[in-house]
């Protein structure tokens, strides 16, 4: 890559103040183009797909650079704790494995099982759910700063969970209620080289938004469990490091040792992979057995026989990971399915409103379940009723 950090242009306009000069943009544009090739290459470019979302991350990375040089550094191919890839010595991959039956999860939050058991109660009731959901003062806390935030525009304020889950719709905020209930199981990774919990749950969210999008664009009758599918499809992969963290480390180093990709690499490592122990959890959890499918089945989708939306949240997974929305800021883009396309009936550029749509809700959505960042207030929140 060139080096220069100088105009090379006579003719040109002197940039304005802070902005790159010509060389850095071209030296910018350059180091977009092989971050991309990095990202995709595991991916078939010659699919139209593939090729749009290469496009429009090559675009999203020259952005970024062009915005923050520095960024490069955390965009670069990586290596696990600064070892060297491929490893010297090998890691041993003959160590004692558990069996994925001996993973055990944490216990889900009650309030998150009564609430999905309420959203396939075909009786249940507005007021019903508000009385979950307002027996958990932290998950009504969160509710009721969500539906004041800028992620819904409600004239006049909301001031009571009831009113939220009138205003913002049952189905909507069960979803809503299910995340934050989730997103406080897992807080810490015990090995950020390997898995970040923002990034973690920045991916979740990114593929529940896409998933509800792209359900909503093909006609799926249930873009709501979809969403819940996307938050939840990555969850072994979590528990995979919290519980088994050198494996996980060999299984990354062998991924990118051989150039296949991280869940190939763990099931030579473990003998599963993250999808098959996530479906697993799903199963312990006692949630809804398409639920369940769709974490299992998101590496591969042509397996799902039943109609899960595996297919779906597989499409949703690889737009995440081409976007840089991985469980780490370096991750690779997975092979896409390319009968799991061809049944969405999307053409590549419908593409890019369920990209917009994931962009404009992401942050604050991701901050909100969290708790982290305070949410902007909503510009369009006035003085409560009294
Ligand atoms: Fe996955
Ligand atoms: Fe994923």
């Amino acid at each position: 890559m060139t080096q220069s950090k100088t105009a090379s242009d006579p003719g040109s306009q002197p940039p304005p103040a802070g902005a790159p000069g010509l060389a850095e943009q071209a030296e910018q544009a350059e180091q977009a183009v092989a971050l991309a090739k990095v990202r995709f290459r595991l991916a078939d470019q010659a699919h139209p797909a593939i090729a749009f979302l290469y496009e429009a991350a090559r675009s999203r990375l020259e952005d970024t650079l062009s915005r923050a040089p520095q960024a490069i550094e955390n965009l670069a191919p990586p290596t696990p704790q600064g070892k060297p890839v491929p490893p010297d010595p090998a890691p041993d991959f003959s160590a004692p494995r558990r069996p994925v039956k001996d993973i055990n999860p944490p216990p889900l939050p009650q309030v998150f099982i009564a609430l999905q058991r309420a959203s396939e109660d075909a009786s249940v009731s507005l007021k019903n759910v508000a009385d979950i959901i307002s027996h958990d003062p932290g998950l009504s806390a969160f509710l009721l700063r969500l539906a004041n935030s800028a992620f819904y525009s409600f004239p006049g304020g909301v001031d009571s969970v009831f009113q939220a889950v009138r205003l913002i719709g049952m189905r909507e905020i069960i979803n809503m209620a299910a995340a934050k209930a989730v997103s406080g199981l897992f807080k810490e990774s015990p090995r950020k080289d390997l898995l970040e919990v923002e990034h973690y749950w920045r991916h979740s969210v990114a593929c529940a938004l896409m998933a509800r999008s792209l359900a909503v664009r093909v006609g799926r009758a249930d873009p709501d469990r979809l969403f819940v599918a996307g938050l939840l499809h990555d969850v072994g992969k979590i528990l995979l490091v919290i519980s088994e963290p050198d494996m996980c480390e060999a299984a990354f180093i062998l991924a990118r040792q051989d150039g296949i990709s991280l869940y190939q690499a763990e099931k030579r490592v473990l003998g599963f992979d993250h999808a098959e122990l996530g479906g697993g959890v799903l199963d312990r959890w006692v949630l809804p057995k398409k639920l369940t499918e769709t974490a299992r089945l998101h590496h591969a989708p042509a397996l799902d026989t039943e109609g899960a939306g595996a297919d779906l949240i597989h499409v949703a997974d690889v737009i995440a990971l081409s976007l840089g929305l991985g469980t780490r800021p370096d991750c690779l883009v997975p092979p896409l399915d390319p009968g799991a396309w061809d049944g969405l009936g999307l053409a590549p550029e419908d593409l890019g409103p369920i990209i917009a749509d994931c962009d404009e809700k992401l942050d604050s959505l991701r901050d909100m379940l969290l708790g982290g960042e305070k949410p902007k207030p909503a510009v369009n929140v006035r003085q409560r009723p009294r």
